[in-house]
């Protein structure tokens, strides 16, 4: 009997502080920077995002999403053998911030452990646990994208702090005689560090260099495009279906051109294209999880359909995964 991993159940969470692009646009101007809710809404399709409280961390986002997800699965912490968290803000250097998320979901013994590949997270950490679970290395998963985006961001800097938020999405995925993800693709091109990268890190109890987030949007954009194009292509191959087969696109939350622009080379109508970007920002590695979730609970997504989930983002990492729901 063939084995493969399907999604059992959904999550997700936002923190309570909703910060509308006006809002922002005020706290900026006490620094003296000047934006608008027009530039930010015509230029990436923001309005409004969720920030942690200051002693709010990655891991207790994901607490919550987890257990929705957990919930709508029907299983509890005890039926959970595997957790991966994709985050690029853990809550420490280490241990990993799955471990953490693992022991305030009171499981133990299990393998939990991060994975970093930024807006690409989430797709690379589905991939990861669909090999983990074919090979029978494990039989539920819950795996997460949580990040606190707005710790990392300069707010003397215009061009990259309006793009951001922070939240958290889960799934929990199991081996079934049924697919479930159909096929996944994933890339990286390290030459590309350089075009978005948080370049501080902490060094002799110091941090050296800059620990901020440092993008040339221009280069993301053109680079995002094609490569999320390419990686659908390939994922849709591999699986044997064709665009016309999707029902419905879920990219990572970037910018709403982006997306309109991917759905647009894979001729779907935009009102297949799941949008949350609108309501939550770039979470980078939650931003996935989080529309399905939306999706799901707003009973858009049904049993059945065909998604496929794409991510791009720093390293620069990119793919996409296929999966009938
Ligand atoms: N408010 C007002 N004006 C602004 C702002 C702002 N917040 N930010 C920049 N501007 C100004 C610039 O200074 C510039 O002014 P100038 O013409 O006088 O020099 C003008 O607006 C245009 O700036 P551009 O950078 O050319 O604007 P662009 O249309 O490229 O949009 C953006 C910028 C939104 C960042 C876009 O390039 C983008 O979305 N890139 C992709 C980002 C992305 O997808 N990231 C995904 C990966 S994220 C991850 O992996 C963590």
């Amino acid at each position: 009997m063939n084995r493969y991993t399907r999604i059992a159940g959904t999550g997700s969470y936002l923190p309570p502080r909703r910060v509308t692009n006006a809002d922002l646009a005020a706290e900026l101007a006490a620094r003296g920077l000047e934006t608008s809710d027009q530039w930010i809404v015509e230029r990436t399709g923001i309005r409004a995002r969720h920030f942690a409280a200051p002693d709010v961390t990655s891991s207790d986002l994901a607490v919550h999403a987890c257990r929705q997800a957990m919930e709508s699965a029907g299983v509890g912490p005890a039926d959970i053998d595997l957790i991966i968290m994709a985050t690029s803000t853990p809550d420490m250097v280490f241990p990993s911030a799955a471990c953490i998320l693992q022991n305030k979901l009171g499981i133990a013994g299990c393998p939990a452990f991060d994975l970093q590949a930024v807006c690409s997270g989430f797709v690379y950490a589905l991939t990861v646990a669909d090999s983990m679970i074919r090979s029978g290395v494990a039989t539920r998963a819950l795996v997460v994208g949580a990040e606190v985006f707005s710790r990392i961001l300069d707010f003397n800097d215009r061009t990259t702090c309006v793009l951001f938020g922070d939240g958290a999405g889960a799934v929990v995925l199991e081996a079934s005689d049924q697919p479930g993800i159909l096929a996944t693709d994933l890339h990286a091109d390290g030459k590309h560090v350089g075009i978005l990268c948080v370049p501080g890190t902490v060094s002799g109890g110091q941090v050296l260099g800059d620990p901020f987030l440092k993008m040339d949007g221009q280069a993301v954009f053109k680079l995002a495009v094609g490569v999320l194009e390419d990686a659908a292509r390939a994922t849709l191959a591999k699986a044997g279906r064709t665009d016309a087969d999707i029902d419905w696109l879920i990219p990572h939350q970037a910018n709403i051109r982006i997306m309109q622009g991917t759905a647009k080379k894979l001729k779907m109508p935009l009102d297949k294209l799941v949008v949350t970007v609108d309501e939550h920002g770039n979470t980078s590695a939650a931003s996935i999880p989080l529309a399905l979730d939306v999706a799901v609970r707003s009973g858009r997504i049904r049993r059945g359909d065909t998604l496929m989930l794409e991510g791009v983002g720093g390293g620069f990492t990119w793919g996409a995964v296929l999966v009938d729901y």
